[in-house]
């Protein structure tokens, strides 16, 4: 068999999705869950791109062993440094550069002609090849370039010393023939010199089509994200093109990659999650409905041979064979580590185990059913929490059709409470006003989204609130689980401001290089 190694970048080109910012116990999370995953190279962040990437980029350096960790760099010597710096503790670890290609690019954004690029590249590559063994090199907009440069460029970088030749289809232009037709060229061009890669936008809905298309014609690298997260239309999808590759081996004999398929579901799920970004119901491989059968005859279909209308397994990907109703109240705390385990939540410290299991016992007492949802939300939840500044202990609210709705507040910082109260537009305005008040800082909401964890009518309510808490720095994102919605509103905010707090000490402690 013949290796495609997968570049997963859902924590760089994933995190530039709208909406998508992560922390760093988050990142931290996912990347050991890709580790599990079986990719072969974690693109952690852009280390020079901000404080929060460089910290995330170390520290997952620090925690993965059997992924090499990846910085992304622009084509300058800073960008480079610090990306070398971020990777120092990585046991495998690679520099990704880049520059544009294209006259576009070249013309309207670097303002650079095509022979001031290629020495920008080849500086690039050799101060990353001295700093580091693997580097790869990036055409951005490979797909608009012109063929003739293309390969100008490759030469040089290749000859300066990188391993990996990144052609991206980066604003998602090309048709799988036109795509396939570039790698071709460029392949017959530089043989065995270097390992090509492929990574390929979704603007016309063709990045995983495209990205295959790159294989079949000689690419061994795929750069995707999982659920396919990404700027605008997003990237290629990890689930998507490695399941085809399963699926289809008649057509790519051969062809294998070193993902363990049944991590994908986990993985998938632990994404939305963090990000509160949900695959569309119908999205392949891990779409709530992906394999769901509803039509009579479809079923029909099933009972006398599953073939008939199944060409994969959801377990194949790592879905629970069971309807996902899980342990009760009287399960004990053996029962639910084996649960844990056989949900993929395998090495948790006792520390995290000891909380989840009170949590879960509580929700035992309030909620009839307890779902496998249930129980991956409140793991989510008390495996990436970031450090506690602000913690909620008490809300009352009171709001009625006339009236003015307010929220009583009690809030716990450095082992003090704090006690406050404001009206509101609404319960939610009221207990953010509250919130303001108490923590003295004054957040903007630019995005409120609330979803039941799992089905009933006394389904856990999970927020995620995205605030802005200074408009000269990103806005955070915070999750809040909780039976009662208006409390896991007051969770999400808090958290939010917690997250807050903890990027900003991490700016002033200056922990980029
Ligand atoms: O889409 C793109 O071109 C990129 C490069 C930086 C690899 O993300
Ligand atoms: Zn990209």
């Amino acid at each position: 068999m013949e290796r495609i190694k997968i570049f997963d970048t859902t924590l760089r080109d994933g995190e530039q999705s709208p909406g998508a910012s992560m922390n760093t116990e988050e990142k931290i999370k996912l990347a050991l869950a890709l580790e599990r995953l079986g990719v072969d190279i974690i693109e952690a962040g852009f280390a020079a791109a901000s404080p929060g990437d460089f910290e995330a980029i170390s520290r997952i350096s620090e925690a993965i062993c059997n992924s090499t960790i990846c910085s992304l760099a622009r084509a300058v010597p800073k960008d480079i440094e610090s990306a070398a710096k971020a990777l120092e503790k990585a046991k495998l670890k690679r520099i990704h550069t880049f520059i544009a290609t294209s006259p576009i690019h070249m013309e309207f954004k670097l303002k650079m002609q095509p022979n001031e690029v290629i020495k920008r590249a080849v500086e690039a590559v050799s101060l990353a090849k001295s700093l580091c063994e693997d580097v790869e090199f990036s055409c951005e907009d490979a797909s608009r370039s012109d063929r003739g440069f293309l390969k100008e460029i490759a030469a040089a970088v290749i000859e300066a010393g990188a391993k990996t030749l990144n052609l991206p289809d980066t604003v998602g232009y090309r048709l799988p023939q036109e795509l396939g037709a570039m790698i071709q060229e460029i392949k017959a061009f530089v043989g065995d010199s270097v390992i090509l890669s492929v990574h390929c936008h979704n603007d016309l809905g063709l990045a995983v089509a495209n990205s295959l298309a790159g294989i079949q014609n000689g690419a061994r690298q795929l750069e995707c994200t999982i659920n396919g997260l990404g700027e605008r239309a997003g990237n290629t999808a990890l689930e998507e093109v490695v399941m085809i590759l399963k699926t289809r081996q008649d057509i790519f004999n051969g062809l294998d990659t070193r993902i363990n398929t049944k991590e994908i579901y986990a993985c998938s799920k632990l994404v939305s999650d963090i990000t509160g970004i949900r695959p569309q119901p119908n999205k392949a491989i891990v779409g709530k409905n992906a394999f769901a059968h509803e039509s009579g005859i479809h079923q029909d279909g099933m009972l006398k041979h599953r073939e008939t209308y199944e060409i994969m397994r959801a377990s194949d990907i790592g879905i629970p064979e069971n309807n996902g109703l899980v342990l009760g109240k009287h399960s004990g705390r053996a029962a639910f580590k084996d649960k844990l385990e056989s949900m993929g939540f395998g090495e948790i410290s006792q520390d995290d185990l000891d909380k989840a299991f009170e949590r879960f016992k509580v929700l035992c007492d309030r909620k009839k059913e307890v779902y496998d949802e249930d129980i991956r939300s409140i793991m989510t939840e008390e495996t990436t929490k970031i450090p506690q500044v602000f913690e909620l202990l008490g809300l009352q609210i009171s709001s009625c059709s006339s009236g003015v709705p307010h929220a009583a507040i009690s809030i716990q910082k450095d082992r003090e409470t704090r006690i406050d109260a404001a009206i509101g537009n609404g319960s939610v305005d009221a207990i953010l006003k509250t919130i303001d008040r108490i923590s003295g800082y004054k957040g903007v909401l630019k995005d409120y989204k609330v979803e039941a964890v799992s089905e009933g009518k006394d389904a856990l309510a999970k927020v995620v609130v995205k605030v802005e808490f200074d408009p000269e720095k990103p806005a955070v994102i915070g999750h809040g689980l909780h039976l009662d919605t208006m409390q896991a509103t007051a969770r999400a905010y808090l958290g939010a401001l917690n997250s807050y707090l903890s990027m900003r000490e991490l700016i002033t402690n200056k922990t980029i290089c």
